[in-house]
């Protein structure tokens, strides 16, 4: 039996990145160094750090007014990272999407001034809120651009006048996005990138003049634009699966396909699971996550045995995070198209036999 997985991350890497991954990992007879095994600071890697960057740049169309950095720490260390950097002279504004909108504003909370300028949380974050009014010295506004537990994602950015920064772990490199319209991005690599350790940070360089002089050198974005992202040893192994990942995706296409791709087979579930009278998704149709699908069945009982059911029928990962309850389907740019209409089937079968 062919198995799905569904996971929200660490998730499915492409099968032809997985089996490259296994060749560079293979010993040989003479004991050749793999890439995991070789220095940072050697021509060998090098060359993928530079390729690496080069593809980022051409997918994500961001050009030289943006420094791409490739960081440790994940969004989390973001969280603080950022205000710490980019807002000490002003207020960090905060739209609240879901889970991670308030963790980020939790911690840029703890490093200086910050503020929820909207929010969707008396709604149970099924919608995205109307903006107030931004502070006057505003250092940005921040927002999640596709909340991995809640499954509400921005169709495109929020239209400001000040810096976006945006939290864009869940969908980054999904689809195409008008990533040099943002001041700030961020993104883990476990889901759309490959494998957990490596974060993608998108900066524009102007921004950079606002970090304070007296941060530690290691939190000090500076330090990572002035050393191609290498002032302490980087993840090297999660580098060289980036780079597999992103030469995966030109092969597909690029973003325009694989975001076709995945809003309509987004939709094919989202429409089996409006038409079912089981299984139900309470976000607004405007703001429904293409890549994170949450869902519930009526009897909330049923939530462990559909778990359950779905694992016996080979589709892995379906269970909802333990902030939210319910089931969640994570379709990142590696799933097959298969993986959904197996799920399909399966909603249908287990409301047919178990509802
Ligand atoms: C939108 C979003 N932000 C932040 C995080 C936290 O990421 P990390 O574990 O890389 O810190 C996640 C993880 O799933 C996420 O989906």
């Amino acid at each position: 039996m062919t198995l799905f997985n569904f996971s929200a991350g660490p998730a499915a890497l492409p099968r032809p990145v997985r089996e490259r991954l296994a060749d560079a990992l293979r010993s040989d007879a003479r004991g050749t160094p793999s890439v995991a095994e070789i220095s940072h600071r050697g021509p060998r890697f090098a060359a993928i750090a530079d390729e690496l960057i080069t593809r980022l740049r051409s997918l994500s169309g961001v050009g030289e007014a943006h420094e791409i950095l490739l960081l440790h720490g994940g969004a989390n260390l973001q969280f603080a990272w950022l205000p710490m950097n980019l807002a000490a002279q002003g207020t960090a504004a905060y739209v609240l999407t879901g889970h991670w909108g308030e963790k980020a504003l939790a911690e840029a909370k703890r490093v200086g001034r910050a503020e929820a300028v909207a929010g969707s949380a008396e709604n149970g974050y099924v919608d995205l809120p109307t903006l107030g009014l931004l502070p006057a010295d505003c250092a940005y506004l921040h927002y999640t651009g596709n909340e991995t537990i809640h499954g509400v994602q921005y169709p495109a950015p929020p239209d400001v006048d000040v810096p976006l920064a945006a939290d864009l772990s869940s969908e980054f490199l999904s689809r195409p996005y008008p990533y040099s319209d943002l001041g700030f991005a961020y993104a883990g690599a476990q889901k759309n990138l490959g494998i957990a350790g490596l974060t993608v940070v998108l900066v524009r360089r102007d921004l950079l003049d606002r970090i304070p002089e007296a941060l530690p050198k290691y939190l000090d974005y500076r330090s990572w634009a002035n050393s191609g992202s290498m002032y302490n040893t980087p993840c090297t192994l999660a580098w060289y699966v980036a780079l597999e990942v992103l030469r995966w995706i030109e092969r597909m296409g690029g973003l325009a396909v694989l975001g076709q791709r995945n809003s309509a087979r987004a939709g094919r579930l989202y429409a089996a699971i409006d038409a079912s009278d089981f299984w139900s998704n309470p976000v607004a149709q405007r703001c429904r996550s293409v890549m994170n699908v949450p869902f519930f069945p009526a009897d909330e009982r049923l939530t462990m045995p559909a778990v359950a059911a779905a694992e016996d029928a080979g589709l892995m990962g379906l269970k909802g995070h333990r902030a939210l309850g319910g089931l969640r389907a994570s379709l990142y740019n590696a799933l097959d198209d298969d993986a959904v209409e197996n799920l399909i089937d399966f909603l249908g079968e287990f409301e047919r036999t178990r509802a």
